[in-house]
């Protein structure tokens, strides 16, 4: 049977040039789609992938560009290589390869890959177009979509970047089958998110549909995906530079920032720093009077079922905390900015949240003063 291709329209704000873009959900994706050909403007493709994804997927992917000229670059594998040295080294592939304006990127892997091969798009002769084909769960609910692309600096993730739409993505939801268990329950934190968020009844859905998810269904999973997807290009679309609305996307993310800076983003993977971010936040509404502790008690519930961790590290204090929460880049000002939740599926922009009620909400999870 032929699954029918789920789209969503990314629709952003009219500027010089339409920059709105597609993002398109099947099985079996990666051979290809009639919509390739809007997406690639000239006769060049340069495809960047990892050693881990590239073994498995990448002669389909090239396979699914016909007859045009592909280069290839396969860059080792880990957030440790997301740097301007691996830029340089896209940079000195592309001019080896003498690829012009008229070259098209294509990411073939997750966020790392993505948000790699989207800057060098963004820089590469002032800026050309690229596709994103993301492969782990996170990358095709949340960082393949939207144009924010980086790399890492010494001193803080995500420092050195640019804004930069994709022309469409292209989501397989059948390479989802060889992806870790841990990266799929990572990326099923910021579908949790979504539900969080913006959408009380798809939390609810989750809920009930947790089981299938962690079993990888197929049309668990492309569900899951779509309204993920769909709420995620809305907000993007209203909101595209993060002036307001878009900090809602990063509800859990300040105290998750805080847990990995703390263990110094190697022993927890970024969807389970921000599910136990987002208990912390969670819990913080309550504190506030905002959210029912029910309602946070079933966010911590789902967390836990999707075999998230849903405490912070123990050897973490107060203080600490605190002061890995100030260096996040949704500081502005000096005042913290925290994403809470005015009820379940709603949430709020708050820089007015006492100290003490940080740090008690902290203690109450188990932060040892
Ligand atoms: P990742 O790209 O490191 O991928 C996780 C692991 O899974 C890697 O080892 C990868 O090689 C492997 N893998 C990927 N797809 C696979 C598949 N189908 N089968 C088997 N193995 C596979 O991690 P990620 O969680 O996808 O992305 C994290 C990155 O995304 C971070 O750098 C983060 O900053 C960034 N991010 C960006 C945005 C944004 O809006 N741009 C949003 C969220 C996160
Ligand atoms: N991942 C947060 C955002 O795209 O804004």
């Amino acid at each position: 049977m032929v699954s029918a291709v789920r789209r969503i329209d990314v629709e952003l704000a009219a500027a010089a040039e339409d920059r709105s873009y597609p993002i398109l959900i099947a099985p079996g994706l990666i051979d290809g789609h009639a919509e390739l050909e809007r997406w690639v403007g000239g006769r060049e493709v340069f495809v960047i992938s990892n050693e881990t994804i590239a073994p498995l997927y990448l002669d389909r992917v090239i396979a699914a560009f016909g007859d045009r000229r592909i280069d290839t670059l396969i860059l080792p594998d880990g957030e440790s290589h997301k740097h301007l040295g691996s830029l340089e080294h896209i940079f000195d592939a592309l001019l080896t390869k003498r690829h012009s304006r008229a070259t098209t990127l294509v990411a073939l892997g997750g966020g790392v890959v993505g948000d790699m091969t989207g800057f060098a798009a963004a820089c590469y002769q002032r800026g050309v177009g690229f596709i994103q084909i993301p492969t782990t769960l996170l990358a095709q609910v949340d960082s393949s979509i939207g144009g924010k692309t980086a790399v890492n600096h010494p001193r803080g993730k995500n420092m050195i970047g640019a804004f930069h739409q994709p022309r469409g993505v292209l989501i397989d939801t059948d390479v989802l089958t060889t992806l870790p268990a841990r990266e799929l329950a990572a990326g099923l934190a910021e579908v949790v998110k979504y539900g969080c968020i913006r959408d009380r009844d798809f939390f609810a859905w989750l809920e009930r549909e947790m089981p299938a998810l962690l079993d990888r269904d197929p049309e668990a999973l492309a569900v899951a995906i779509q309204r993920s997807c769909e709420i995620k290009a809305e907000v993007v679309g209203a909101d595209e530079r993060e002036a307001g609305l878009r900090a809602i996307l990063n509800f859990g993310h300040t105290f998750g920032h805080a847990i990995e800076t703390h263990t110094g983003y190697r022993s927890w993977l970024h969807g389970e720093a921000v599910a136990a971010g987002m208990v912390l936040a969670a819990e913080l509404s309550v504190r506030l009077g905002s959210l029912e502790a029910s309602e946070a008690g079933r966010i911590r519930g789902l967390l836990a079922a999707a075999g998230l961790p849903t405490q912070p590290p123990d050897d973490l204090d107060p203080d600490t905390f605190l002061t890995h929460m100030a260096v996040d880049k949704k500081v502005v000002d000096g005042r913290q900015r925290l994403i809470l939740l005015a009820g379940l599926g709603n949430a709020e922009v708050r820089d007015d949240v006492p100290r003490e009620h940080i740090i008690a909400t902290l203690v109450a999870r188990g932060v040892a003063v």
